[in-house]
C-alpha cells in the first residue's frame, strides 16, 4: 500500500484547482485500488510565505514551524499528482515556492500531472517535470491535460470530457507502479547526491 498526495496547486481565491483535485481524489477512491491510498493536500492549508529559511532545504535544516509542518506532510507519502493550472505558460508561483521549501521529502518518490488551460496546461507541466528532476522525482508519462474550453462550461464550470477519466486511472496507475518500485530506494538512509 503507497500513500498518494493529490496536490493543489493553485491559492487564487476562485480557483479551480480545489475543484479538479477534488475530481481526482473521487476517481481514485472509485477505483477501489488495494495498492494505493489517497489524500488531498492544499498547500494553502500550510500558509507558507515566500522561502524564508536561511539554508538551502538540500541542507535539512529547517528552522521555521511551517516549514516543519508541511515537511512532516509531504514526507509521509511514496508520490504525488500535481494538480496545476498555467500561469503565463509556467506553474503557479505558490506552486513552486511550496515544491522549494523542500528537498528530502520529493526524492525518489513518483509524481504525475493534471493541468488545465488554454493548451491544457502543457507548458506549465513540461516546467514542472524539469523541477523534478532536480528533485529526484520519477514523472510518469501518462498526463490528464483538461482544455479551458472543452473541459470546462463557458470556460466557468467544470465539466471534463467523458475520456478524461480513464485518462487520470492510466496516469494513476504509473504514478502507483513507480511510487511502489522507488521504495527500495526510499529506504536508504540517504539519497545519492
Ligand atoms: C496570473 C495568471 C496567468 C495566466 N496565464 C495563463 C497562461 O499562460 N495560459 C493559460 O492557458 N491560462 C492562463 N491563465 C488562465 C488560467 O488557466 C485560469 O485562470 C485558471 O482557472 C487558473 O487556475 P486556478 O483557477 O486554479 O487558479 C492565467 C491565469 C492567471 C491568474
Amino acid at each position: 500500500m503507497i500513500k498518494v498526495a493529490i496536490v493543489i496547486g493553485s491559492t487564487r481565491p476562485g480557483r479551480k484547482a480545489e475543484t479538479v483535485a477534488r475530481w481526482v481524489y473521487e476517481i481514485a477512491i472509485a477505483a477501489k485500488r488495494n495498492d494505493a491510498e489517497f489524500e488531498l493536500v492544499d498547500i494553502q492549508d500550510y500558509n507558507l510565505p515566500l522561502l524564508d529559511e536561511p539554508v538551502p532545504p538540500s541542507m535539512d535544516r529547517y528552522s521555521k514551524a511551517h516549514t516543519k509542518a508541511w515537511s512532516e506532510k509531504i514526507g509521509s507519502f511514496d508520490a504525488f499528482v500535481f494538480v496545476t493550472p498555467e500561469y503565463n505558460h509556467g506553474i503557479p508561483g505558490a506552486l513552486k515556492n511550496a515544491i522549494d521549501f523542500l528537498y528530502k521529502e520529493w526524492n525518489n518518490k513518483a509524481a504525475g500531472f493534471v493541468s488545465y488551460g488554454s493548451a491544457g496546461g502543457a507548458r506549465s507541466v513540461e516546467q514542472l517535470r524539469l523541477v523534478m528532476a532536480e528533485l529526484q522525482v520519477a514523472d510518469v508519462r501518462a498526463q490528464v491535460m483538461l482544455s479551458l474550453r472543452a473541459d470546462f462550461e463557458k470556460f466557468t464550470a467544470f465539466k471534463p470530457m467523458p475520456h478524461q477519466e480513464a485518462a487520470v486511472n492510466t496516469m494513476l496507475g504509473q504514478v502507483i507502479a513507480w511510487g511502489a518500485a522507488l521504495k527500495p530506494l526510499r529506504n536508504q538512509k540517504k539519497p545519492e547526491a
